[in-house]
């Protein structure tokens, strides 16, 4: 891989909490842990000005070729990992911060397939996912399967009702103390597109079991207000002979947060983790 000096060079695509995160960590640490900035983007180049040196700021995402750069890092929104992820992947390695984009099963083949041409790495952070490594291996041995009337793979999160965006209103008239409340439960497919900011947890899941894909994985999301300080994600994988495992991960998280405390440093280590790992999709 070429590199500034002995320096990863990272593009950030993205300046909201995590791309906000990511820079101020890549311009503190980054020396320090071999990554330095090409270049950081946002829509609204204003929000960067003060915080980023002006040299760094790209200011037409289209033009991002122009700044040479080892990996691309998307910590924006769905719609960019569909309009430049195949660029993207033409010209660096991509970790794509908001992999429930890949729930659209021709974007998710396009992006598989151009990581393969190029020979770059298509990264997706493992998230708030506890154990994403161990069902990629499950699911590559060919043991992700649920006995008959079990869920090979299910995936459940709870928040308080503050931390969903959802697309539709199905939570416009929540109340403080009203408690559970199911939002959906179904494929991580069908869930994608109803709450894409909420379910990256789960897209990741989803990338990692690809023996299931979108439509194999169940999920659920559940609205709860005793959650005031911290979004729950437990995981239930079963496989063969009565094979099983139940994991509860509590994320601090303040009243509002889309994304808990802890995946922040989750990104910072998933970012450590892109030296290139060839043609393929890797979780990270
Ligand atoms: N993989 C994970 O575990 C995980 C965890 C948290 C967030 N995410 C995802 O990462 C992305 C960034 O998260 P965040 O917490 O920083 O969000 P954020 O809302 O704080 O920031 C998003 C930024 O992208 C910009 N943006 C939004 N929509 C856009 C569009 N259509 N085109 C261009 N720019 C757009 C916003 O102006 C903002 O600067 C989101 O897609 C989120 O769902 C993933």
């Amino acid at each position: 891989m070429e590199t500034s000096g002995s320096l990863l060079r990272i593009g950030v695509v993205g300046f909201g909490h995590l791309g906000k995160y990511l820079v101020e960590r890549i311009l503190k640490d980054g020396a320090a842990v071999g990554l330095t900035l090409a270049f950081v983007w946002n829509r609204n180049s204003d929000k960067l000005k003060g915080l980023v040196p002006d040299e760094l700021i790209l200011g037409d995402l289209s033009c991002f070729a122009d700044r040479p750069c080892d990996v691309i890092v998307e910590v924006c929104h769905p719609q960019i990992v569909k309009e430049f992820g195949l660029h993207f992947l033409s010209q660096s390695h991509f970790m794509v911060g908001s992999p429930s984009a890949l729930a659209d099963p021709d974007l998710n083949a396009r992006l598989r397939q151009a990581a393969q041409q190029y020979g770059r790495t298509l990264y997706v952070p493992s998230g708030a996912l506890w154990g994403g490594q161990d069902i990629q291996r499950l699911s590559d041995s060919g043991a992700l399967k649920g006995n008959t009337g079990q869920k090979a793979l299910f995936i459940r999160m709870s928040k308080h009702p503050s931390c969903f965006r959802l697309t539709g209103d199905v939570l416009s008239d929540w109340t403080e103390g009203e408690g559970m409340r199911v939002l959906f439960s179904g494929s991580v497919a069908d869930l994608c597109p109803l709450a894409p900011n909420n379910v990256n947890t789960m897209a990741a899941a989803a990338v990692a079991a690809a023996s299931l894909g979108f439509t194999g994985v169940q999920g659920e999301i559940v609205s709860d207000t005793a959650l005031s300080d911290y979004h729950v994600v437990e995981v239930e994988v079963t496989g063969p002979n009565g094979f099983s495992v139940h994991t509860v991960r509590r994320n601090p998280a303040r009243l509002g947060a889309v994304t808990g405390s802890a995946t922040y440093n989750s990104f910072w280590s998933s970012l450590l983790a892109c030296k290139g790992h060839g043609g393929r999709v890797y979780l990270c």
